[in-house]
């Protein structure tokens, strides 16, 4: 394939569509990911993130639409712009018979590299991911935490002009989690674009420049993880759980607290008010005495902005 012309677009979808079996999975949905950021997709279990990543790294093609990939139209080149991309799946997809070690070369054989360099390559890889003291250990005996940060190293091997990541950290404990968003971040120090899909907002929220929130194959909304917030939320929620009548209390607290409360939100019988002067509004609201059970202040969060758009949280 020959040298990209310097293109700002490495991922560009239009309208793209997804269907299985006449039932659409993805939804017509249009977005741009730009060279050297770290885009992220967001979404609860069955959003269509997978569905989306399958089709830009060619592994199933589009039902409609546009998918421009590194410049070229995945349809047409998908062969070629595959060789150019990194892609660690949501299953890891290591052998796990084979070392660490092995594990890596097989790949690098597969991408024909020059044998002169692989060994200093693997091993700088490997030492990227904390892996250096493990390289003869068989995957199988390797932690969660470990397959994927060796997944991660592979999906390196070829210097990918884009690395997908689908749930780069799903099923790990949050220490595990923690080293692989501290490896991420080195990776992302070295200018590469990344895709990464997952349904843990506070990954998206220290990962991402920018992102969608995706549910039931629709994007709901696009924009890096702190204006989502601000646009949607403010800078701060109290929340409130009402022991008799939320209805009521909300419509209360939204009359008098009209210039501190910029939206509200009711689930059950758990009141979000959203502020952007969370202790003045507390202070006021319980000059009124109102019957509750708990208050919690906290600030805002990518979760809220989830469940104000879709009236659930990203678990459900
Ligand atoms: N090969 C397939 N055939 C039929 N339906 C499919 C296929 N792959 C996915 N689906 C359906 O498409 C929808 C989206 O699935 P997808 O795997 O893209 O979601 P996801 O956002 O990646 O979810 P998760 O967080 O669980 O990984 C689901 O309803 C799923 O059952
Ligand atoms: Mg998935």
């Amino acid at each position: 394939m020959p040298e990209l012309p310097f293109s700002r677009e490495i991922i560009c979808a239009r309208d793209l569509l997804k269907k299985y079996n006449g039932k659409t999975v993805v939804d017509n949905i249009s977005f741009t990911v730009t060279r050297g950021e770290c885009f992220g997709i967001l979404g609860p279990n069955g959003a269509g993130k997978t569905t989306t990543v399958k089709m830009i790294h060619a592994l199933s093609p589009p039902t409609a639409g546009e998918l421009k990939v590194l410049g070229r139209d995945i349809t047409k080149k998908g062969r070629e712009i595959k060789k150019r991309l990194g892609v660690v799946t949501q299953d890891n997809n290591l052998d796990p018979d084979l070392s660490v070690w092995e594990n890596m070369e097989m790949f690098a054989r597969y991408y024909r590299l020059q044998p002169s360099r692989v060994r200093a390559h693997l091993h700088r890889l490997l030492a990227l991911m904390e892996l250096a003291d493990y390289c003869h250990t068989r995957v199988e005996k390797l932690s969660g935490g470990m397959k994927r940060r060796l997944a991660i190293a592979r999906s390196l091997i070829s210097s990918p002009d884009l690395l997908i990541l689908d749930e780069p950290t799903t099923g790990l404990d949050p220490h595990a989690r923690h080293v692989v968003w501290q490896q991420l971040r080195l990776i992302k120090e070295n200018d590469i674009t990344i895709l990464l899909t997952t349904h843990y907002l506070e990954e998206a929220a220290h990962l991402c420049d920018r992102l969608v929130i995706m549910d039931r194959g629709l994007i709901l909304e696009e924009g890096r993880p702190r204006d989502l917030v601000q646009k949607h939320i403010g800078h701060e929620v109290l929340e409130l759980r009402l022991a008799e009548r939320p209805e009521l209390w909300r419509e209360k607290f939204a009359a008098s607290f009209k210039e501190l409360i910029a939206g509200h939100f009711l689930l059950g019988d758990v009141l979000y008010l959203y502020t952007f002067d969370g202790n003045e509004l507390l202070k006021g609201i319980q000059q009124m005495s109102p019957p509750c059970r708990y208050h919690l202040l906290r600030s805002a969060t990518l979760e809220d902005v989830f469940l104000k758009l879709t009236g659930r949280d990203l678990s459900a």
